[in-house]
């Protein structure tokens, strides 16, 4: 198999070597000659780089080269493939799209309701620049993209390089949630097969299968009714709060048993009880600051005074095989089938046709070539609508720097609604991200 050159940007952040362990445990499905990490921080760029030079030459000795860099042409040049990881303004504006909110009396959440548009008018502008920069720079990489809010995000990108087929928004949540229905079903999680629809972080299963297809969507939602659902996933099993969101969606599949809901869909189907249980100074982006993040920089600290990485715990996880199987499947045409993000244009027909949607494809060469879905019944083609209306209300805000139609996008969002707080939030959102949102008239 052809070997190929991989660079990660935001090559700094907590996930990198988790996503690093993993393309060592799967070598075998893509393999790599190079890696090249690109940060624009270049002293977190710097520590986890370091760190990964040492982890890299203990565990991947069939690798040829290892660098990080924050120069754009080293970074982009020749790469096959680019995983694209950025978050603007950091842990700490997440901590303020969480907290103010919350403070309104509203869902804190980094990606859903009114923290989601204000990481999304954040996001829009740097991303933009960022594939203008490796497009002028390398025309033919696979880029893979996983920046959030990916619904935001990708219809934007979708404005503005509506022709690139080698662009793909991906998220994680799907394979996360069947990580745990595969162990439920005591099957393997590669040997699921799942139907779906939906928009980003808002969307069902409707079937689960295997690949020999056993349809077990009967026996699994009798399952998670009856049981504990948690995650398993190595990346999330142990924190609280990801084990509260999935005992929630035990909840939702008690309350509308129809389909299986992604979890995320707590946050619209239960916003007053979500926003009980919140508190302004113990955000999620707060525990992510004083967990995830702290344990990664320190374990960077460590394997660099060592000089190895003897007595460091970090494994491969979901996510970062998720992304790794996504580019083999592409690189190597191999057509398998995953969920990803894609324009509507009648996959969904009774859902407009430019929004983007969260679906199986099957992934090869010629990019992603999605299932149809087929039309959906009326409650998820409302909510569906409701959403995308959302959605689409606050890119073209972005773009045309239109304060009323964020007004309208967080009055139709299913965590706000009602105008006063809509206004309110949205004031002081603008005033956290003057430094960031575009000017609003
Ligand atoms: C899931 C979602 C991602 C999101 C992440 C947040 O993986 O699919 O889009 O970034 O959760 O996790 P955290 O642990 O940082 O709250
Ligand atoms: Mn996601």
């Amino acid at each position: 198999m052809k070997k190929s050159k991989l660079t990660i940007v935001g090559g700094g952040s907590t996930y990198t070597l988790g996503i690093l362990m993993s393309l060592i445990e799967e070598a075998n499905h893509l393999p790599l000659s190079e890696i090249t990490l690109y940060d624009t921080d270049i002293s977190r760029q710097e520590k986890i780089g370091k760190a990964a030079n040492i982890l890299l030459k203990e565990h991947y000795p069939s690798l040829e080269k290892f660098e990080y860099t924050s120069n754009q042409s080293t970074a982009f040049k020749d790469a096959d493939i680019i995983f694209v990881q950025i978050r603007t303004g950091g842990l700490l504006m997440r901590e303020l799209d969480e907290q103010i909110p919350i403070q309104h009396g509203l869902v804190g959440q980094e990606t859903c309701g009114a923290g989601g548009m204000s990481y999304g008018l954040r996001s829009i502008p740097d991303m933009i620049q960022l594939v203008k920069d490796i497009r002028s720079i390398n025309k033919e990489a696979w880029v893979l993209n996983y920046t959030n809010p990916a619904a935001i995000v990708g219809l934007a990108l979708d404005k503005v390089f509506p022709d690139d087929n080698r662009l793909l928004n991906i998220c994680d949540m799907p394979i996360a949630i069947m990580k745990s229905y595969a162990d439920i079903l005591d099957e393997d999680v590669w040997n699921l097969e799942a139907d779906y629809f939906g928009l980003n972080h808002f969307g069902w299963f409707t079937k689960i299968r295997n690949k020999y297809g056993h349809d077990y969507t009967s026996e699994l939602k009798h399952l998670i009714k009856n049981n504990d659902f948690k995650p398993t996933d190595k990346l999330i099993a142990n924190d609280p709060s990801w084990q509260s969101t999935f005992k929630q969606a035990k909840q939702m599949v008690q309350d509308f048993e129809e389909y299986l809901p992604n979890t995320y869909l707590q946050y619209y189907l239960y916003p007053n009880q979500l926003s009980q249980k919140e508190s302004a100074n113990n955000t999620r982006a707060r525990q992510v600051i004083n967990g995830r993040e702290k344990e990664v920089f320190n374990d960077c600290d460590t394997i660099i005074n060592q000089n190895n990485t003897e007595n460091i715990d970090i494994s491969g996880d979901i996510h970062g095989v998720y992304m790794i199987r996504i580019a083999a499947s592409l690189v190597h045409h191999l057509k398998e089938r995953f969920i990803i993000i894609t324009r509507n244009e009648g996959i969904i027909p009774n859902l407009p046709s430019d929004a983007l949607v969260e679906v199986p494809a099957l992934l090869g060469k010629n990019g992603a070539e999605p299932f149809k879905v087929g039309e959906i019944p009326t409650f998820y083609k409302g909510l569906l609508e409701n959403q995308y209306a959302y959605e689409k209300l606050v890119v073209e805000a972005y773009f045309e720097n239109d304060y009323n139609k964020l007004l309208q996008a967080l009055v139709l969002n299913r965590t706000v609604i009602d105008t006063n707080k809509a206004k309110n939030v949205l004031n002081d959102l603008f005033e956290a991200n003057k430094e960031y949102w575009p000017n609003l008239n």
